[in-house]
Formats: structure tokens, sequence, C-alpha cells
């Protein structure tokens, strides 16, 4: 994550809505079962996702990633009427802990929660369906998802696509490892994509935002 002044961060949690109760009960228990809690949205990029999925209002919502479904609810939030997300992962470990809460949300019955590789996943779903997708998963193969999310997208549709800064070493001339140099080079591809446009928020540990044309 990119390091902000906590000060500032505890401005920002004070002056955002605050985080729902199921929600701040999820996130407790993603710390007391999980290694790596700070996987989970958390308040304020799950507020953030919460928002822009309302102004959307999506039909249909991918979300790539599930980890405990944190984002899942958040994402669910702004769904239309009858709307639905799917949401998919590989890690079948804490499936119990997304459907657990999942049932408890007003949502169950909007939520399908798939297990297995997406980019398996992806090619099931129609071409030009979904109104948004999340992209927030193994970051070797954001290119792959980039490209089909494209596909699955219909016009004016939107991609979130999660941890394009890295820790800030997209931007560290130092830094070539090889996710670091992936997602460097996919920042560089998506700004030049004449399909879309594009801007990066710098939340938590960059998110970027796409529209497709
Ligand atoms: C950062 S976490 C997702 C966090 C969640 N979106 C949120 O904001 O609360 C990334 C998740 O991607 C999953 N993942 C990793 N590789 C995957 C793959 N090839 N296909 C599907 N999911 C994968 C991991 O198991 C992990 O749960």
């Amino acid at each position: 994550m990119i390091e902000i002044d906590p000060n500032l961060n505890q401005y920002l949690e004070k002056h955002t809505n605050e985080e729902p109760d199921l929600l701040r009960e999820l996130m407790i228990e993603t710390h007391q079962a999980t290694t790596q809690p700070h996987m989970a949205s958390g308040h304020y990029q799950g507020r953030i996702l919460s928002m822009i999925s309302k102004l959307i209002q999506p039909k249909t919502i991918l979300e790539i990633g599930t980890f405990t479904g944190y984002a899942t609810l958040c994402l669910a939030e702004g769904l239309a009427e009858n709307g639905k997300i799917i949401t998919l992962d590989i890690n079948d470990e804490l499936k119990y802990i997304g459907e657990k809460y999942f049932e408890r949300s007003p949502y169950k019955n909007q939520i399908e929660y798939r297990i297995g590789p997406a980019s398996e996943q992806m090619k099931t779903i129609e071409k030009e369906s979904l109104d948004l997708v999340f992209i927030d998963a193994d970051k070797q193969t954001y290119p792959e998802y980039y490209e089909c999310s494209i596909d699955l997208l219909r016009n004016g549709g939107v991609i979130l696509m999660d941890n394009v800064l890295w820790y800030g070493k997209v931007y560290d001339e130092n830094a070539n490892d090889k996710r670091t140099v992936i997602l460097r080079d996919l920042n560089e591809r998506v700004v030049k994509d004449s399909r879309v446009e594009s801007l990066i928020l710098p939340v938590r540990d960059g998110i970027t935002l796409i529209r497709k044309k």
C-alpha cells in the first residue's frame, strides 16, 4: 500500500460514510481467520467501490478475486433491481466466510460465487454483457483480465483495476521485479488504449478507473 499520513487517513474515514455493521463484522473475522487481512478492500476503499457502483447502477458486475467477500458486498450495494454480481476466486478455503456474510446480506440472491481460475471462468461469460468489472486477483494475469474484460463489457461499461501503483514500485525506476514490470507495462498500455478513457485514483494501492468507449 502507498503510505498515507495517518492523520489524513483518520480524517478521510471520519468524513466518509460509516462502514456498515455487517462489513465491520466481516473485517474483524477477516483479521482473525486470514494471514493477509489487508487484501480486503476495507472501509475507505469499500465506500468508494460502493459509491461508484451506485452511480453506475449496474445490472451485471464481475469481480475477479473474492477473498472474504468484502468488496463483493460493497459493489452489490449499487446493483440495479434484479441485477447480479458474479465473483470469482481460485481458492475455496475462505469460501465459508464469504458465503456466511453473503447469506446475511440483502444481496444474498444476487451474488453468484464461483470457485476456479478466473481466466477459465471468464470464458463462460457472454460478450458485451457486463456493466462493471473489478479486477483484484493475481497481478501476473492482469493483462489477460484487462483484455478479456474489455470484450465482456458493454460500451460505456467500467473497469476498476486495483493495486496498479503496486506499493509505489511502478514509478520507482530501481524496482524491476516481475509483477512491477507487468503492472507498469499494463498502466502504459491502458493510458494509450484508444478503446477506453482512464485515470488512476491514488486510493490505497491505486485504482485505475476505466470507461470503455
Ligand atoms: C486481493 S484479494 C481480493 C480482495 C477482494 N476483492 C476485496 O477487495 O475484498 C485477491 C484474491 O484473488 C484470488 N486469486 C488469485 N489468483 C486467482 C486466479 N487465478 N483466479 C481467481 N482468483 C484468484 C486470491 O485467492 C485472493 O482471494
